[in-house]
């Protein structure tokens, strides 16, 4: 029986490996060793080399990260850098006023004189990646503690990038991969004067927003251009009149021909974050403690603002941006349970973990050195438990309540004010000036005092007394015990809560308002939350999260060491990666089976006149109903979004999609939302990213926006009709 049993276990292990084919987020000087052979066998045409090459062109020389947070490409020997709408969101936004909404009607720039400077943004090129492991972890040994660790590993890192080989405009990095198991140092080139080119309106570039945000089938243009400059020399330059268009070492052709059903494809970017090689106990927290807590606090934050936002057109404005970023998180959380749920990963991991624990039981060598770490894993995890349910509440009640942020900022500077430091202090001033302008500019008290009435109820409602604050206690207490009256109190003070009289304060009289916050009770109580916070959650917190670093960091080394025939890729960590797969429909519930691909009448589908969702411009109506697609339409119809089986996350926004000749066919901008459990864990029944058709991104640009000027600068293929 129990021979049967481990049969069936190794068998399952078998063939989930096998049938993970496209999960992985690859390391782009790996995939010659660990993945071309399997990247030809799925479709792909051109070599690894054609991808990642340090010594002659390739494809990794017209990927970017974008500012940091998103991805782009190179698409012209002009230095023309496609990326999301969406990641380009905030200079469009800088660029907008009443007189000339960007955001609403788009942007185009005739020629280079109207291209938009962006003081903040940058871009970022890859030249180079080197394993440093061992230079790295050089005098570290097993003993150690996690401090003594760290000191050496910094210790290392900063002479291993003074040692590197680089010119003088190059920067230097080294990152931690694998539970900093292993090192990798990135040479790297940032232009930082890149111009805002041309953006959709955002009926184009947002269609569908909140509502479709997460979900296919998909009909959103999301993309908008950029132009990288450069100093005469080409070189990285700090913005300038006389710069000049950066001349790309690479810049990616562009298909007209799309992909079909099973066409290999892969995205190239900057994935940010993903835990795929969790302990089975901690996704079930994510699933049934974590990812709840969050869901909780922002179900009623969202509530909150969705009121105010509809009954006033004014807040409307100010809380958009805030509106779209938390429910951005909070739809994804909700997506992960079912998802979780349904391709049974906790089972899945178990049954792993049984399999590894088996092998280290039968390996005397193993059994010493590994016998206990799955057990001392789950037992750090069950420790973490209650301690990470209160961290949950806390930092997304204290971050939904801005009167805290403005406490927090506040307590801050009289900090640094009584510590001396002058300078520090006017430094420190002249920012908490500008942030609390942008801040008030889009702050309504009455939405604040909500959130804040609301939210502070479930803080001492929903938790062990043991950890609220007891400042919180006594103000409630004086109170009455109620809530709306506490909040009246404290908002009705409105020393920090008008904008016109903090702004004047801090004008007139700075240390005045910054000494009297000691007795302000915004400031008291954010103080004391805080306190009460650090002492009977964070420290333990803490603590807790070492051991389980250096726990998974050990069995990260181990599964390697005993899981021999797995192929491992590192989780992601905003480093250039390469994931592949086939484009793919899913069978997103019983019954319902999804295409691969949506078309612009699905767009006309979802018109609603006047809907600030689902709004279409009148001019893609006319476009649609004359079937005026020029040369980017196919069969008569203009294709929109698509999905495949690419391992993707948040960063890789922006990302190229290629075909198997490495031409670019898409912009990856989402996932589908019964596979966002991709981040913990990937299955490929039903993990999707969402790209936008190329042929759609030009057609707007062309056809709709009538700026073909800057398609001609492109390099158009037709692979399929070689
Ligand atoms: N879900 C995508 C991402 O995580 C798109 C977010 C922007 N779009 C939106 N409708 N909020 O970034
Ligand atoms: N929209 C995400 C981003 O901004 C990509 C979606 C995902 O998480 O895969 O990076």
């Amino acid at each position: 029986m129990s021979l049967l049993r481990s049969l069936l276990v190794s068998l399952l292990i078998v063939i989930s490996s096998a049938t993970m084919a496209n999960e992985g987020m690859w390391l782009p000087l790996l995939l010659e060793k660990l993945n071309e052979k399997e990247m030809k066998g799925l479709g792909m045409k051109i070599s690894t080399k054609d991808i990642y090459n340090v010594n002659s062109g390739s494809l990794k020389d017209a990927i970017v990260s974008f500012g940091g947070f998103c991805t782009g490409e190179v698409i012209s020997s002009k230095g023309l850098v496609l990326t999301n709408h969406h990641c380009g969101l905030d200079a469009i936004q800088t660029h907008s006023t009443i007189g000339h909404n960007y955001i609403r009607d788009g942007f185009w720039a005739m020629n280079y004189a109207e291209e938009l400077p962006n003081p903040k943004l940058f871009v970022t090129f890859i030249i180079r990646i080197e394993d440093v492991t061992k230079q790295i972890l050089n005098g570290v040994t097993p003993s150690m503690t996690e401090s003594e660790r760290q000191s050496i590993v910094d210790k290392n890192i900063s002479e291993t990038r003074s040692k590197a080989k680089k010119e003088t405009y190059q920067d230097v990095f080294v990152k931690a991969f694998f539970e900093a198991n292993q090192y990798y140092m990135f040479i790297t080139e940032t232009y930082k004067d890149v111009r805002l080119v041309g953006a959709p309106p955002s009926s184009v570039g947002n269609f569908g927003q909140d509502t479709d945000n997460w979900m296919w089938p998909r009909h959103t243009g999301d993309f908008s251009m950029f132009r990288i400059y450069a100093g005469k020399d080409n070189k990285p330059a700090e913005y300038s009149a006389d710069n000049v268009p950066y001349v790309p070492k690479r810049s990616l052709a562009i298909s007209m021909d799309g992909v079909n059903e099973g066409d290999f494809t892969m995205v190239f970017g900057f994935p940010g974050k993903t835990m795929e090689y969790m302990h089975s106990e901690a996704i079930r927290q994510t699933m049934e403690v974590n990812n709840p807590v969050k869901i909780a606090v922002r179900d009623k934050a969202l509530a909150i603002m969705d009121g105010f936002m509809r009954r006033d057109e004014q807040i409307k404005i100010q809380y958009t941006k805030k509106y779209a970023s938390i429910s951005n998180a909070w739809k994804k959380w909700r997506g992960e349970i079912p998802g979780l749920i349904r391709t049974g990963a906790v089972e899945k991991r178990k049954a792993y973990e049984a399999e590894f624990q088996k092998r280290v039981s039968a390996n005397m060598e193993w059994k010493t050195k590994y016998g206990n770490l799955l057990k001392e894993l789950e037992a750090a995890w069950k420790e973490i438990e209650p301690l990470g349910k209160a961290r949950d509440y806390y930092t997304e009640i204290n971050s939904k309540i801005e009167l805290f942020t403005i406490a927090r900022r506040v307590n801050a500077l009289r900090n640094i004010k009584n510590n001396g430091g002058k300078h520090e202090y006017s430094e420190g001033l002249t920012k908490l000036k500008d942030t609390l302008t942008e801040l008030y500019r889009n702050f309504n008290p009455a939405v604040d005092k909500q959130l804040f009435e609301t939210l502070i109820t479930m803080y001492v409602s929903d938790q062990d007394s043991k950890i609220v604050s007891p400042v919180l206690m006594e103000y409630l207490k004086t109170a009455g015990k109620d809530f709306k009256k506490l909040a009246e109190e404290l908002y009705g003070a409105a020393d920090y809560t008008s904008g016109i009289k903090m702004m004047t304060a801090l004008e007139q009289n700075p240390a005045e308002i910054i000494e009297r916050s000691k007795t302000i009770k915004a400031s008291l109580l954010y103080d004391d939350m805080l306190a009460t916070y650090n002492k009977e959650v964070a420290a333990k917190l803490n603590e807790t999260q070492g051991r389980i670093n250096q726990l998974q960091r050990t069995y990260m080394q181990a599964q390697m060491e005993v899981m021999k025939e797995k192929k491992f890729y590192p989780d992601a960590n905003s480093t250039l990666r390469l994931t592949y797969g086939n484009v793919k429909g899913y069978t997103a519930r019983d019954g319902v089976k999804y295409d691969f691909y949506s078309y612009l009448d699905g767009v006309m589908e979802k018109y609603i006149p006047g809907d600030y969702e689902f709004d279409v411009p009148e001019k893609l109506r006319s476009l649609y109903q004359n079937k005026d697609y020029g040369q980017y339409g196919k069969n008569g119809k203009m294709p929109v979004c698509l999905v495949a089986t690419n391992h993707t996350t948040g960063g890789n926004s922006g990302s190229p999609a290629l075909d198997a000749y490495g031409n670019l066919v898409g912009l990856n901008f989402d996932r589908a939302w019964e596979g966002v459990m991709s981040d913990i864990s990937y299955d490929p029944s039903i993990c999707r990213n969402i790209m936008v058709d190329i042929r759609y991104v030009l057609f707007i640009i062309d056809k709709y926006a009538g700026a073909g000027h800057l398609v001609k600068e492109m390099k158009l293929v037709n692979p399929k009709k070689k």
